[in-house]
C-alpha cells in the first residue's frame, strides 16, 4: 500500500476548512486550547563570541545555567556563515518541492532504519497522526554516511550539507566542552561519554505543510529528544513551542540563530543536572514551516549511563545504564525505558 504524505493531503485540503479526523488532536492537546497566547517566551539567548563576562558571568555558567534550568537556549555569533544556512535551507526546500514520485526515490523501506523521506516515526496514541512529513539521512561521521537517502536533486544538496556540518562539527566541539566543564568535569569528558569521534550526526528535515485548521492541528508532538543534544535552524515561520511552568509557549524566532535543545542522553549522563526541555511544533494555516535539527547521537553500541564521577552517595545513579540502540528502541516503541 502506498504510503499517504501529508504534503498530498495538504495539497488536497487546499481551499477547505477540515482536515482529515487523524490529525485532529485529543483536546488536552490542540493547540488553541492548549498554548499561552500573547507571550512569547524568551529563551536564554547565548552569544557564542562573548569573550569577555555578560553580567559577570562566563560562558560556561551561561550555558549551563540555561540547560539546568530551561534545557534549551539559542545560540548567536555561532561562527556559521548566513549563507551556509541559507544554502542549507535552500536546497532542503527545492527537495521537497521536487514532484513527488522524485522524492519517493528516497523513501524509508522497511530495512532502511531511521534513514531515508517518510511520514510517520512513532507509533501514536488512539492512530492519531502529526502534520509533518520529513527525511532523515547521517551527516557525519563518514563511516556512518550512506549516500542513498541523500537526495541527488538539486544537485547542489550534497555539498551545501557538506559545508554546512563541517561548521556545524565546530559549534558542537564548543557546546559539548562548555557543557563538561559546566558539570565540573575535563573539557572532554562529556564528549568521550557520547561517543567522542564516533558520535553521530543525524539530520532531519521537517516539512510542515499549510494546514487549514492549525487550531486542531499539531506538526510534531509534545516529546524530548531521544539524542545528546540537538541543534536546529527553522525557516522563518513560527511553530516552536515549549512547556515551561505548566503552559506551552511559543518560542522567540531569532534570525540566523541557531536553537540547541539537550536532550536524553545528555540528562543521563549527567545524572539529571540537565534537562532534556519538553517541546512540540504547530502548524501555519497559509505558510510552509521547515526546520533542520540534527541530532547529534551516541553510536548504537554505546552503553549510556550517569557519568561516574556526577554520582555519589547524596546523589545516587537516576537513569539505567544501557546502550543507546535499547534506549531507542524502547522510546520509539514508547516501552519503559
Ligand atoms: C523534532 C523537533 C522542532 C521543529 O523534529 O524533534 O522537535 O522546530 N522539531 O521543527
Ligand atoms: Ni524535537
Amino acid at each position: 500500500m502506498e504510503v499517504e504524505r501529508v504534503q498530498s493531503i495538504a495539497s488536497l485540503s487546499k481551499n477547505t476548512d477540515t482536515i482529515p479526523h487523524e490529525f485532529i488532536r485529543s483536546e488536552n492537546e490542540q493547540p488553541a486550547a492548549t498554548t499561552l497566547h500573547g507571550v512569547v517566551l524568551e529563551v536564554p539567548v547565548i552569544d557564542l563570541g562573548l569573550t569577555d563576562d555578560s553580567n559577570g558571568k562566563t560562558i560556561v555558567e551561561l550555558i549551563s545555567e540555561a540547560s539546568r534550568d530551561w534545557g534549551m537556549f539559542q545560540v548567536v555569533n555561532h561562527g556559521i556563515p548566513d549563507q551556509t544556512i541559507s544554502n542549507l535551507q535552500r536546497v532542503g526546500r527545492e527537495f521537497f518541492e521536487l514532484p513527488r514520485a522524485e522524492r519517493e526515490l528516497i523513501a524509508k523501506t522497511p530495512e532502511s532504519g531511521i534513514e531515508g523521506y517518510g511520514t510517520t516515526l512513532q507509533k501514536e496514541v488512539e492512530g492519531k497522526k502529526g502534520w509533518v512529513d520529513h527525511l532523515f539521512h547521517k551527516i557525519w561521521p563518514p563511516s556512518a554516511v550512506n549516500y542513498r537517502f541523500w537526495p541527488k536533486d538539486p544537485p547542489s544538496y550534497r555539498q551545501a550539507n557538506e559545508e554546512y556540518c563541517e561548521r556545524l562539527r565546530e559549534v558542537y566541539d564548543k557546546l559539548i566542552k562548555w557543557l563538561s566543564l559546566g558539570l565540573g568535569l575535563e573539557e572532554q569528558e562529556l564528549k568521550v561519554a557520547m561517543g567522542g569521534e564516533d558520535t553521530v550526526f543525524l539530520m532531519k528535515i521537517n516539512y510542515y505543510p499549510p494546514c487549514p485548521r492549525p487550531d486542531l492541528a499539531l506538526g510534531v508532538v509534545a516529546h524530548t529528544d531521544m539524542s545528546g543534544l540537538t541543534i536546529l535552524v527553522p525557516n522563518q515561520v513560527q511553530g516552536l513551542q515549549v512547556f515551561r511552568d505548566g503552559h506551552w509557549y511559543d518560542v522567540k524566532y531569532i534570525p540566523n540563530a541557531l536553537i540547541v535543545h539537550i536532550g536524553d542522553q545528555i540528562e543521563i549522563l549527567s545524572n539529571g543536572k540537565y534537562k532534556a526541555v519538553f517541546h512540540r511544533t504547530t502548524v501555519n494555516k497559509n505558510c510552509t514551516r521547515m526546520s533542520w535539527p540534527v541530532f547529534l547521537e551516541p553510536p548504537a553500541e554505546l552503553e549510556i549511563g550517569p557519568i561516574a564521577k556526577l554520582v555519589s552517595e547524596e546523589s545516587p545513579a537516576k537513569y539505567k545504564t544501557k546502550k543507546y540502540k535499547e534506549y531507542v528502541y524502547c522510546k520509539l516503541n514508547k516501552l519503559p525505558q
